[in-house]
């Protein structure tokens, strides 16, 4: 699965995002180990609170079908769906990329499936707080 392809799948998922309240739609495309994707869009809440992003829906979506080896992720956003900057993933988002995807995870944030810029991980979210700074760590991944 070239790059191309991962940020066509953000944009169809961006279609199903349930935005009323924001109206700003994200659709992300997570790319497994196997070659499989699995995608996600922001879906709000009346009461704001329990809105969950593009990006934590497909990771929450892989993790809870038993997958947790993650290669890189495409994320694509804008007001009705109209994508005109890249959009980068916010500090919750990052924070749950850090519990289950290496350091050198891609990141894709793309205007288009030609016009795109890749970051790494470990650049968005350095010195991340994770299961090591723990006592005990967490569970093995
Ligand atoms: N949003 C995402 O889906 N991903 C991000 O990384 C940033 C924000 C969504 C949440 C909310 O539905 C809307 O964008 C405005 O914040």
């Amino acid at each position: 699965m070239d790059d191309r392809a991962l940020i066509k799948a953000a944009f169809e998922a961006m279609q199903r995002a349930y935005a009323p309240y924001s109206r700003h739609k994200v659709g992300a495309a997570l790319l497994l180990g196997n070659g499989e994707v699995v995608t996600g869009c922001n879906i709000e809440n009346a009461a704001y609170g329990p809105t969950v992003c593009a990006e934590r829906t497909a990771i929450f979506k892989a993790v809870s079908e038993g997958r947790r080896d993650f290669v890189k992720i495409a994320v694509v956003g804008g007001k009705d769906g109209k994508v005109e900057n890249y959009s980068f993933p916010c500090g919750v988002c990052r924070q749950v990329m850090a519990e289950f995807c290496a350091p050198d995870f891609e990141i894709i944030t793309a205007k288009s499936e030609d016009d795109y810029v890749v970051y790494a991980l470990s650049e968005l979210l350095p010195h991340s707080f994770g299961a090591a700074n723990l006592d005990g760590g967490g569970e093995e991944k």
